[in-house]
């Protein structure tokens, strides 16, 4: 069982939407997905209408997901840790404790050549159409991460 943590700020609008399309598109016998947020301001929220709305337009249902905060012990738990930015990648990099806990850490751009920014946009101020842009690129992105994963966990 590989797991996988996708991390954004609130953990209401980009980490959901990440933690559900991937988990689409994994065999869920070999991989377990889960998101979390560096902050506590949403602690028990669902994720903002906007990511379950547009989640749906796309046949995924995020709707059961409640915000958490990420703890030292996502560390030793998951495999790897997706930051969504690179403000929330260092408040992560200050957390962990040891080598082994920074190799679990990456930037989830980093996973598509396509991209030129490393990081997600926050839509939280914006309007449907950003949270429709961060779908995309989080879609596009996560189609090109199972594949690697898939190879890691045969080994
Ligand atoms: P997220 O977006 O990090 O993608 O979940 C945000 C959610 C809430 C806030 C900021 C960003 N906030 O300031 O409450």
């Amino acid at each position: 069982m590989t797991r996988i943590l996708m991390v954004c700020l609130g953990n209401i609008c980009r980490s959901p939407l990440a933690h559900g399309i991937l988990e689409a598109k994994l065999p869920l016998q070999h991989f377990f997905v889960d998101s979390a947020g560096t902050a506590s301001y949403h602690l028990g929220a669902s994720p903002d209408k906007r990511s379950i709305t547009i989640a749906k337009t796309h046949n995924l249902d995020i709707s059961h997901q409640k915000a958490r905060q990420f703890k030292q012990s996502d560390f030793e738990i998951f495999e790897i840790i997706y930051a969504m930015d690179q403000i929330n990648y260092e408040h992560l990099y200050k957390m962990a404790s040891s080598k082994e806990h920074r190799k679990k850490l990456k930037l989830i751009l980093k996973e598509n050549p396509n991209t030129t920014t490393n990081n997600v946009p926050d839509p939280y101020y914006g309007e449907l159409i950003d949270f429709q842009e961060v779908y995309d690129l989080l879609n596009e992105t996560c189609t090109l991460i199972p594949k690697q994963l898939i190879e890691i966990n045969k080994t």
